[in-house]
Order: C-alpha cells, then structure tokens, then sequence
C-alpha cells in the first residue's frame, strides 16, 4: 500500500556513506545520458518511482548552471529516470546566494547561456539585469553586432535607458557559460575599467567593481568527442585582454570545485538529507532535525575531471574519498600524484559498484 501513515512506517536504516556526482563527463554528456548512468542512480534508491524511498544520501555536485536548482532538479530527473529533489543539486553558482544581502538595492549584470537574470533572482538579488537587455542599453557597444545574423534588429523600446540611479553597476556574476564570448568580453572591460558605466571614466584610485565567476574550469566534456572550453577559459580570456588595459590587473572571486568551501557545503546538504532519510521526512513525517545523523565515515565524490573534482575532494581530505571515471575529461590509463584519484574506474555504474561492494 501507499498510504501515508504506512509510509512513515517504512523502517529507514543509517548510511555511513554518502555520494556527491559530478555532471557532465560522468551522468550526462550534454543532455544525453552517459549509458549506465540512470541504472547506477536506481540503485540508490529502495523504488526509484518515488522521491521519498532513496536510500543512500546522495546530491549532484556540478560547476555547471544557468537554471535554478528546483529548474535543474526537474530536467535530471527526466534526463535519468529517477526523482531528483532541488536540495540534491548544487551548481556552480549556488554560493552565489550568499552575496545577495551585500548588493540589496544595487543593480548587477547577470552573464552567461541559459537564464542567469532568473538564478541572481531567485537568490534574492533584487536589482539584476540580463547581459542581453543590458547592451541594448549602449548604442553601438558591440563593435560586431551588425554582423551577427543572430541579432534582432532594434526595437524603439529596446533603446530607453534604465533609470539612471540604476544604470550603474555594482558588481558582475558570471553564472554560467558566456554564450556570445565577443561581446561579452568588450562588455565586462567596459564596465570594469568605468565605475560600472559603460563608456564613463573610472573615479582614480577607486577599486573596479567586483567580478564573481560561478566555477573556474578551463573545459568540461559534452557532446563533442574532446572537451569543450570551460568557464575559466573565458575568465583567462578576459584576464589577458583585460591586463593589457592601463587599470590594475584584474581582480576576480572564482566558486565552484576544487575551491574547500563547495566540498564543506556538500557536507553539510547530506547531513541534512540523511537526517531526513532516517527521521522518516521524505516519506511525509515532519520534516525535522531529529534525529542526527552521526559523521559520514567516507563520501565519495565521482567526477571526471583531475583538476576540479578529484582535486577538491584531496584538498578537502577525509571522509571525502575521489573516484575517476574515464567517461569525459581524462581517459589516460594513470594519473599524476598531484590529483590522485583513491579509484580510477570505466564509468558511473562500476563506480557505484564499487561503493555498495566497499561498503558491504
Ligand atoms: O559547464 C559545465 C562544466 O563547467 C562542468 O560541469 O558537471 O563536470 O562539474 P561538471
Ligand atoms: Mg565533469
């Protein structure tokens, strides 16, 4: 039966483990399954058709975005079969939320592909504005604009200007991937050798507005047979184009893995849900911090990439144990000390495999 009161009865048991999943190059390669992916998920759950029968704590641990959390929640469930709670995903600029009460009343710029406008927003950024809308704001701001056959010709509404008390901006967040890398890149200059006012002076000796990044990976597996520029391919752009500028180098905040505090964070969102998985919460009894869930003894982080997945988890050291797929970015055979993974594993589904055999 499926009765709630009979639900609440399911007896739940204490996993000494938990298990954080890089995305892309390890469950997806663009929006495709990496076969073996949805059956090694279904194994962590008790009925992979309901959300509340998940048995073994796990959370999706990626340096992608461009969606909300709840937004990303729903597109991996379909993408992989199994129901994905929005506190089980944490994406590149998840930290972002943070920053929200440091600029309450100032407006930022919200760069990069999907809807970054929308995840400043839900954040509680109160005053964002998308790339896109922002140069429709500045005639002529894209030198290139005439030839990208993309661009819609201007509307007369596209051109009145924001309200100027507005139209400065405090900071920049690059939320996900950049999408039109030309424009953006003149675009960031411009903002960040003014005092956030495209085409005005900087005030001498005041500091340049500031710049967050949501990850920092110089590329990342899709569909293409090799890795694709990254995020911090773009930021390197920008940093070179940027330093040749008379200002003072660039100063810049990058998030996302290996960064210590992503690592930390992820600790903290599978505490919780195991907590809820043995007070019974996700089968419908209160949601409740009672009671505790003792210390993981080993949470391991499946990724495919060297330098940001299984370099987070060494830097973040015990209980975080690294296991690497040969799925995306490395498919050598060994790897340097410097990044070393505890496992080197074919796939996803071996590497889970390999978990629930270790932790008999
Ligand atoms: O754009 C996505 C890429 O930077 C990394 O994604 O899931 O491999 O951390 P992931
Ligand atoms: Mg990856």
């Amino acid at each position: 039966g499926g009765s709630r009161s009979e639900s609440v009865l399911h007896v739940r048991f204490v996993t000494h483990f938990a298990i954080a999943f890089d995305i892309d190059g390890v469950l997806l390669r663009g929006g495709t399954p990496i076969p073996g992916a949805p059956a090694a998920l279904r194994l962590l759950y008790d009925d992979p058709t309901l959300p509340a029968q998940l048995r073994i704590p796990y959370i999706f641990l990626t340096n992608g975005g461009g969606t909300t959390e709840a937004a990303r929640a729903l597109e991996l469930s379909k993408q992989l079969h199994v129901p994905v709670l929005p506190d089980q995903v944490i994406l590149g600029h998840t930290p972002f939320r943070k920053l929200a009460d440091l600029f309450r009343n100032q407006r930022v710029l919200a760069v990069g592909k999907g809807e970054p406008d929308a995840v400043l927003r839900s954040y509680g950024f109160d005053h964002v504005v998308h790339m896109d809308s922002f140069v429709k704001e500045f005639e002529n701001i894209d030198g290139l604009g005439r030839f990208k056959p993309w661009n819609q010709p201007l509307k007369e509404d596209d051109a009145t200007p924001a309200a100027d008390h507005l139209s400065k901006l405090a900071g920049v967040f690059v939320v996900s991937d950049p999408v039109d890398w030309s424009r953006d890149l003149q675009v960031i200059c411009d903002v960040l050798r003014s005092d956030g006012k495209p085409g005005t002076e900087a005030v001498p000796g005041r500091p340049q507005p500031p710049i967050f990044f949501a990850a920092d990976d110089y590329d990342y597996q899709s569909t293409f047979p090799v890795p694709r520029l990254g995020m911090g391919a773009f930021r390197i752009a920008l940093e070179s184009i940027y330093n040749r500028l008379p200002s003072a180098p660039l100063q810049y905040v990058s998030y996302g893995k290996p960064q210590l505090t992503v690592y930390k964070h992820a600790e903290h969102v599978l505490h919780d849900l195991s907590t809820q998985i043995i007070s019974g919460a996700l089968v419908g009894a209160p949601k409740t911090r009672e009671p505790m869930h003792p210390p993981f003894e080993s949470i391991y982080m499946i990724g495919d990439n060297p330098s940001t997945d299984i370099l987070g988890a060494r830097i973040a050291g015990p209980p975080w144990f690294p296991i690497l797929t040969r799925t995306g970015c490395y498919r050598g055979q060994s790897i340097s000390r410097l990044y070393e993974a505890g496992k080197v594993v074919e796939d996803v589904e071996e590497a889970v495999d390999f978990i629930i055999r270790r932790e008999g």
